[in-house]
């Protein structure tokens, strides 16, 4: 059992705070009906660790860019991350009932209204980035056609797909790679080009190699959630524990057992880390980022 507690990072702490008031702040503004509007609440707002937000915020620091500037953005993507729990929870998928401590959104409310929270969080999230204040026209659309394609069949939700697809099946390292890099890196790797996009006059150069270490990390998030499905405490993690196994998910422990997994995980943290080296000290926050997605017990 992995009881020790996630390594504390000052940035991601920070990050959290600003992106927490942000959000909340965002949405509140009324909606159609109450009950969508409590049920969307309650899926953004209540606990999330806010990685993706702070992978945006630490990609633009990299940049040089203001916090102020990225932070509409890095909200953006947590709208679409949280959608994409609501709907990972529900029944026809992988039916659970706890979700960052707490009743999923389906047993919160009820499964319509989850669906439509999920629904509605998407849209906002596209209607955020359109909107993101001190950001050229040209950028937001770049950042709207980034976070469409990791939310999609191209991303995601073909990431999701190919999940669902598999139960019960057992996949290469090549495929249990390609479903991974879909279902989570795609959003991760969106998480940091988003960031690096909202830069004016960010350099092909520098936008590769946040590309590459986006790509490492998130492949590293996903076999480290497998991991804690296994190794990880229900109280701490706060979704059930072996939730996986239970229903037959392919996985990286699964194919690789739990040694042979954790070696790949230090061998993506050292790619994602080599991929910064061009980088000073500005880019201090995604190499703790990345140490922390590694490391994390939840
Ligand atoms: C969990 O993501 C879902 C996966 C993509 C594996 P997080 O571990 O980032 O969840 P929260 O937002 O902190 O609850
Ligand atoms: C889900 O992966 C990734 C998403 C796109 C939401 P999991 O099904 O492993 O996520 P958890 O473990 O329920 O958070
Ligand atoms: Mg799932
Ligand atoms: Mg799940
Ligand atoms: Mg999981």
């Amino acid at each position: 059992m992995h009881n020790g507690s996630s390594p504390k990072v000052d940035f991601l702490e920070t990050c959290r705070t600003r992106v927490d008031a942000e959000l909340s702040h965002r949405i509140e503004s009324s909606s159609a009906s109450e009950r969508l509007q409590e049920a969307m609440r309650y899926s953004v707002l209540g606990g999330g660790k806010r990685i993706r937000p702070a992978l945006s915020l630490a990609a633009a620091n990299a940049l040089g860019l203001s916090d102020d500037t990225a932070l509409v953005p890095a909200c953006a993507v947590e709208l679409i991350h949280a959608y994409s729990l609501v709907h990972d929870d529900l029944p026809a998928m992988d039916n659970d009932e706890l979700r960052r401590g707490r009743p999923t959104a389906h047993i919160a409310f009820d499964e319509a209204t989850a669906i439509l929270a999920g629904d509605a969080l998407q849209a906002l999230a596209f209607e955020w980035l359109a909107d993101a204040p001190g950001i050229e026209a040209s950028a937001r659309l770049a950042m709207i056609k980034e976070l469409a394609r990791a939310s999609g069949h191209h991303g995601m939700v073909g990431g999701q797909a190919i999940d669902l697809e598999s139960v019960g099946k057992s996949l290469t390292l090549a495929q249990l790679e390609n479903m991974h890099r879909h279902k989570t890196g795609a959003l991760i790797e969106a998480s940091v080009r988003i960031g690096a996009l909202a830069t004016p006059g960010v350099s092909e150069h520098s936008l590769n190699a946040l590309t590459s270490y986006a790509k490492a990390l998130g492949l590293a998030f996903q076999v480290q959630d497998d991991l804690l499905d296994i190794e990880g405490d229900t109280e701490i993690i706060g979704k059930p524990q072996g939730s996986d196994i239970a229903r037959s998910k392919p996985t990286y422990p699964a194919l690789l057992g739990l040694a042979g997994a954790r070696e790949h995980l230090a061998s993506l943290l050292s790619n994602a880390l080599e991929s910064l080296q061009d980088f000073g000290p500005e880019a201090d926050p995604l190499r703790a980022m990345a140490g922390y997605v590694v490391e994390r017990t939840h």
